[in-house]
């Protein structure tokens, strides 16, 4: 595993969003996964200021985003759909046929996870999936206990999860949906490369958890380090309590 630790979260999410863009011109068919959350909205504005500036191009790329919530469509500004469309989509030239986030609102949530798995195994897998972590050390929406032989599913969400994302919800956590569709643990293991992204003093603990804590069920997270090509970056304040531990 590499691990890289950077003096500031600028700094992580520049380290990132080089290596998402040089994962994009490593191919002309690139197919990345995609997240969401405050952490990506930085690492995606870096790369639509490459994109601006003529440095990438996203015409051949395909997208999987990791999850959605249940019931909310595209046109909810809430929804991940939504916020893919805001902090990434409509900026740069990628195909709309390329694009791929598993629909909250499909009348059928199991079918729509079935075919989700199919889609990606079609698009010849993931090159890159980005990831990063939640308070209960979930990636994706995979709350404890999650196998790490799980596939895209729905799930109920950790009411620490809820409290975490009320933030786009009117600081009201029973407004967060209580499920959403997920990748499972195992769908992302089956990444070619992982790229776990954390910043600030807030995720310390669970990095520590993650990183240096028992591989175990009840934190998805720590599925990563059994993955033998995996990057994570940290910022300094994320890294403190894993760098204590292991000194
Ligand atoms: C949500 C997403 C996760 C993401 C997490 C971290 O819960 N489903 O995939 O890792 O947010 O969010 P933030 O970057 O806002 O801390």
């Amino acid at each position: 595993m590499n691990i890289i630790v950077t003096n500031s979260p600028e700094q992580a999410f520049h380290r990132a969003a080089d290596m998402i863009a040089a994962e994009i011109r490593a191919s002309s068919r690139p197919v990345l996964g995609l997240a969401t959350g405050r952490t990506m909205e930085n690492i995606y504005r870096l790369l639509v200021q490459q994109y601006d500036a003529g440095a990438l191009d996203f015409s051949g790329m395909t997208s999987f985003n990791l999850d959605e919530y249940v019931g909310l469509g595209p046109t909810d500004t809430n929804s991940y759909r939504h916020y893919m469309q805001e902090h990434l989509f409509a900026h740069v030239n990628m195909p709309l046929s390329g694009i791929h986030v598993p629909d909250g609102t499909a009348p059928d949530l199991d079918a729509e996870c079935a075919s989700y798995e199919v889609a990606i195994r079609a698009s010849n897998g993931i090159d890159l999936q980005l990831l990063g972590i939640g308070e209960t050390g979930h990636i994706g929406f995979n709350e404890p206990p999650s196998a790490f032989d799980s596939q895209t599913r729905v799930v109920e969400l950790d009411d620490i999860t809820r409290r975490q994302n009320s933030s786009m919800f009117g600081n009201d956590p029973e407004r967060v949906p209580s499920r959403a569709l997920t990748m499972g643990v195992g769908t992302i293991l089956e990444a070619r490369h992982l790229l776990l992204v954390a910043v600030g003093g807030g995720k310390a603990a669970i990095i520590n958890e993650a990183l240096n804590g028992p591989i175990s069920e009840n934190v998805s997270a720590t599925a990563i380090r059994l993955h033998d090509n995996v990057t994570v970056i940290l910022d300094e304040a994320a890294a403190s309590i894993y760098n204590q531990a292991i000194k």
